[in-house]
């Protein structure tokens, strides 16, 4: 049997967002490569159950709603406890607001509900993760966005504008950490049928996986999780150590596609 090299081998991980989706995929994958993982969600049986699959000797599950610093900050002082340091945190916990299709009609609370879990969580995991990185000079801070911080009108207005700020604290963050050997890096899947989707979008996952398939100009390929957590081990392992401040986009080329394509215009002669 193939052994696999680990490549988180000795490191600490802090994963928000990891009781179901992307977050579960990326948790079991850090364990598999050597990481001592906190599973940290609001969602407390799934995220214990995460913990089980992945074994309760290199993992351990922290209830934490990230728009909540005490919450956020308890979830790192765990990881210190339990494990004596923090060496990656992955920001990914996000929720989807309520669909309208007219501005007039989104409730203030809603949009606030949005940006305090999608970017103030994001800015409170960055937080607490360099008070106990930059006294220790290393770390890496990786957090979710998505391609709605490339192309607008694909989601919400709070869900559009919580991603691209992600985009935005992660370079700001990275220029001020990096003096401290701390990189700061985000990841911007397009579509994948999880949870999230599963329960808010009116769609099978055929159709979802078919909608997306025909934006990507790569094909033959269907964006799942796993591959995302795949990208996510890579910006938080060595391989990435003079990678900082970027946002890593996974979508099959879709962002960089003009809709004038020539190579694939029907009139192509
Ligand atoms: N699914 C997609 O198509 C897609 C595309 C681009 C980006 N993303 C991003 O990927 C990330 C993961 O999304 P997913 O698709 O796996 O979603 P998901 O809903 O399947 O998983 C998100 C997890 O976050 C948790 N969560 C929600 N609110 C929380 C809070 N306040 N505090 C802590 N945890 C909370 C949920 O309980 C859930 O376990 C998100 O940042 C999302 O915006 C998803």
């Amino acid at each position: 049997m193939a052994t696999i090299t680990q490549r988180l081998a000795g490191k600490v991980a802090l994963i928000t967002g990891a009781a179901g989706g992307l977050g579960e995929c990326t948790a079991k994958l850090f364990a598999k490569h050597g990481a001592q993982v906190i599973v940290a969600d609001i969602q407390d049986q799934l995220g214990k159950g995460v913990c089980e699959a992945i074994g309760s000797s290199n993992s351990k599950f922290v209830h934490c709603d990230v728009s909540k610093e005490e919450d956020v900050k308890n979830a790192v002082d765990v990881a210190v406890a339990t494990y004596g340091k923090l060496d990656i945190i992955f920001n990914n916990a996000a929720i989807l607001d309520p669909y309208k299709s007219n501005v007039v009609d989104i409730e203030k609370g809603d949009f606030e509900r949005s940006l305090s879990v999608n970017l103030t969580g994001v800015f409170l995991g960055m937080k607490h993760a360099a008070r106990v990185m930059v006294p220790r000079q290393s770390g890496s801070i990786i957090s979710t966005c998505s391609i709605a911080s490339q192309l607008s009108g694909m989601s919400s207005h709070a869900y559009s504008a919580s991603k691209y700020g992600v985009v935005g604290l992660t370079k700001n963050m990275a220029v001020e950490l990096g003096q401290f050997g701390i990189r700061v890096n985000c990841l911007s899947p397009s579509g994948m049928f999880t949870p999230m989707i599963k329960h808010n979008i009116n769609v099978t996952q055929e159709d979802f996986e078919k909608t997306f398939n025909s934006t990507g100009i790569l094909k033959g390929v269907t964006l799942k999780a796993d591959d995302v957590a795949d990208s996510a081990l890579f910006l938080v392992s060595d391989d990435a150590k003079y990678i900082t401040g970027q946002n890593l986009i996974i979508d099959g080329g879709y962002t960089i596609a003009s809709p004038l394509n020539m190579f694939t215009r029907s009139e192509k002669s």
